[in-house]
């Protein structure tokens, strides 16, 4: 027992920097956070209600920006946000919330024109599956599923991500671009497979998950943006970006999406492969030589502006919820880079004061600084990657 004590002692020392008195352990920690999230995004939800529209971030001019009507990679989030804080506080408030915010976009399941269905529909539908287990979201999740894999090309062996005729990539020159963000929605994949029983969504992602493992990373374990690949032959015709710097810099987020793809492929294949690049890319986000002391990464590694450019809370966050997992895989071995970029989103630089922030939790995010669009903002997504990581967080803790 006194050795329990001591090393729980120890353990709050090195999460929070205080042994005694200190009433910070994790689950107090997280606890606080949450209680925080739900008071703050109690105030966006009324504020979504009365619009009756799904929020996603604030504009140039500071008003709220809604998702897009039509179709927004980002709809799925304020829903499966709204999930996890029906989760945590049993609420009906928040499951009202989940099942009419979604509920807007699920004739968005048919799209086949997109490849961010799993994004959308996992973090909405798939929460609310595993929480209420109701069987029409079963359905919704087969679907949007059905649709994402109709862009999978065997010759390549990849889901392609974006058009090539429409839109500002039309002009790029690509053929079958592939961007490191598309690992993310190979779990609605997976889950698919276990909840049809049928292997071919499985199939489809780990052929995505070797193709990317193969052509994105560079030596040092960082990985490129976009791959673009010949559809006839399969055969790469270049390696760029979108969204970063530049072609052979670091963006931010996309290897928060490449640590977090792959420790999601090892959870559900148990292929050490994936588990073992998952590591490589934790070590190179966590040991990279300009990453700020906060662990608050700038938006892309390489922008020559630093350390006067915009940092990016969201990639903290998908990296955050990534190394949780990844530590109950290693022995705890990213627990303590997990909890510090959680003490660092949880102060007052990025938790915005409630009422604040137009009334979304982080603060300081970026969208795509390319196409100037959401520089310094707070995003739909920072805030449901940092509540899941806040919940894995305390599970892993609970559970230890
Ligand atoms: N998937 C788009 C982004 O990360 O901005």
């Amino acid at each position: 027992m006194k050795i329990f004590n001591l090393s729980l002692c120890i353990l709050c020392l090195f999460l929070f920097g205080a042994c005694t008195p200190t009433p910070d352990s994790p689950a107090t920690f997280v606890d606080k956070q949450l209680k925080n999230a739900d008071a703050q995004l109690s105030l966006l939800l009324t504020d979504a209600l009365e619009a009756n529209r799904n929020p996603r971030t604030i504009d140039a001019a500071g008003e709220m920006h809604w998702v897009r009507q039509g179709f927004d990679w980002t709809e799925g989030f304020f829903p499966g946000t709204s999930w996890f804080l029906y989760d945590v506080t049993k609420k009906d408030a928040w499951k009202a919330a989940a099942e009419k915010f979604q509920a807007q976009y699920e004739d968005h399941k048919y799209l086949t024109g997109f490849h961010d269905l799993g994004f959308i529909f996992n973090c909405s539908y798939g929460n609310g599956y595993k929480i209420t287990k109701n069987k029409a979201y079963k359905e919704v999740l087969k679907t949007a599923s059905d649709s994402l894999i109709t862009r999978f090309n065997p010759t390549v062996g990849s889901i392609m991500s974006w058009d090539v005729h429409h839109g500002w990539q039309s002009k790029r020159g690509w053929k079958f671009p592939v961007i490191i963000d598309n690992m993310m929605n190979l779990e609605m994949l997976f889950e698919a497979s276990i909840s049809t029983g049928d292997p071919k969504y499985k199939e489809v992602a780990i052929a995505h998950a070797d193709t990317t493992l193969k052509n994105h990373f560079r030596e040092d374990y960082s990985c490129y943006h976009v791959v673009d690949y010949d559809p006839e032959t399969g055969a790469v015709r270049s390696k760029q970006t979108a969204q970063g710097f530049s072609d052979s810099s670091a963006w931010a987020r996309g290897q928060a999406w490449a640590v977090y793809g792959y420790t999601m492929c090892y959870r559900y294949t148990q292929d050490e492969k994936y588990l073992e690049q998952a590591q490589k890319v934790a070590d190179y986000i966590l040991q990279y030589p300009g990453l700020p002391e906060d662990l608050i990464p700038y938006w892309d590694y390489n922008d020559p502006k630093i350390p006067n450019a915009p940092r990016d809370a969201s990639a903290a966050a998908v990296t955050a919820s990534a190394l949780v997992e990844l530590s109950g895989y290693t022995n705890g071995k990213y627990i303590q880079d997990a909890a510090n970029i959680l003490k660092s989103l949880a102060s007052p630089e990025y938790t915005a004061t409630l009422g604040t922030n137009k009334h979304f939790i982080l603060k300081h995010s970026v969208g795509s600084i390319p196409h100037n669009n959401e520089i310094d903002v707070p995003l739909n997504y920072a805030d449901y990657y940092y509540i899941e990581a806040l919940l894995k967080f305390k599970d892993y803790h609970t559970k230890k």
